[in-house]
């Protein structure tokens, strides 16, 4: 009894957005502008996809050969969007002996929840426009030769769980903006030509379960802040300059 009208009820609803969505569309056909306004998020993350395939030097797979104006975007080869908005989510093309780099315009895909380009050889800077991806979860550039810094404005990726630079030319300190990225499971630095010193405020990532940090050139002592993060399962420093405190 309570299943059936549970399923009635979900019956209504559907037609109740299925009479929305066509008002809307004959909204849309009545008015361009608001055809257009619609128009331009797809569209922006089709050039993005286009500018970022421009990038590629190398593609000894082909990986990049379904990215052409025959198919949809969301069908190219490591591409997944929405269902629905068919917002580009995931950017996944990992291991595919990839030869580039990551253009600014990478910020455009604003929808983007992952990107893993992990075991590549993408060069060049991680492009501070990685910023104004808000709802980036995961992000594995891991097994590359990006170089240059951290950039700051990976600060505002605030949703960030995971965030994975292991293997890489990458210099400089850890900015201390950073230490907004409070939702960080992963954060693996491991095996890149960072200096400085840890950052006491890693301690504040109450979620961290694993913190890489071996192969550096990391100095000081471990801050005794890394003590309070109860869930901490793997903690690496090793092969850095650190001293005993
Ligand atoms: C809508 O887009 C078309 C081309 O895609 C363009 O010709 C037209 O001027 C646009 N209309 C508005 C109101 O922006
Ligand atoms: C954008 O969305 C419109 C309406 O849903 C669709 O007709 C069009 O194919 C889409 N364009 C791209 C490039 O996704
Ligand atoms: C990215 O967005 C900026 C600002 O809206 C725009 O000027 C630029 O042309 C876009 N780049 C691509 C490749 O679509
Ligand atoms: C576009 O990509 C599809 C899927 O990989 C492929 O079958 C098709 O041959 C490609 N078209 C062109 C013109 O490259
Ligand atoms: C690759 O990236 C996607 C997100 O874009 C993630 O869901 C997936 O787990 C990653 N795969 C590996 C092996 O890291
Ligand atoms: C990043 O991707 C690689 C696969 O290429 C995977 O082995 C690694 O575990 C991922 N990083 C994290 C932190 O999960
Ligand atoms: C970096 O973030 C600052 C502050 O929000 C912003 O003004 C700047 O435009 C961002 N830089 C890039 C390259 O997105
Ligand atoms: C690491 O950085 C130092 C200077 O900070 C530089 O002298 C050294 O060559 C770099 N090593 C590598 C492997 O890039
Ligand atoms: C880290 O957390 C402590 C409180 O536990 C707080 O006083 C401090 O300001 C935080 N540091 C940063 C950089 O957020």
């Amino acid at each position: 009894m309570m299943e059936h009208s549970r399923t009635n009820c979900k019956l209504v609803l559907f037609k109740f957005l299925h009479g929305f969505i066509l008002l809307c569309m004959s909204t849309c056909l009545e008015s361009t502008t608001l055809c257009n306004l619609t128009l331009l998020g797809n569209e922006s993350d089709r050039l993005a996809l286009l500018d970022f395939k421009k990038r590629i030097t190398v593609d000894p797979f082909n990986a990049m050969s379904s990215w052409n104006h025959s198919i949809h975007f969301c069908s190219w080869v490591g591409v997944s969007c929405h269902r629905s908005t068919k917002r580009v989510l995931m950017l996944n093309l990992k291991s595919k002996k990839l030869v580039g780099s990551i253009p600014s315009s990478i910020g455009n895909l604003t929808y983007l929840t992952g990107i893993n380009l992990s075991d590549n050889n993408f060069h060049g800077e991680i492009p501070p426009e990685m910023g104004r991806l808000q709802s980036l979860q995961y992000l594995n550039l891991s097994h590359n030769s990006f170089h240059g810094k951290i950039p700051t404005n990976l600060s505002q990726c605030t949703q960030l769980r995971l965030l994975d630079l292991k293997a890489n030319r990458i210099m400089g300190s850890i900015p201390n903006q950073l230490s907004s990225l409070l939702n960080l499971k992963y954060l693996w630095l491991y095996g890149n030509n960072l200096t400085g010193t840890i950052p006491p405020w890693i301690g504040n990532f109450s979620l961290l379960s694993g913190l890489h940090l071996g192969r550096n050139n990391f100095q000081g002592s471990i801050p005794n802040e890394l003590g309070h993060i109860t869930g901490l399962e793997e903690f690496l420093v090793h092969l850095n300059d650190l001293s005993v405190a």
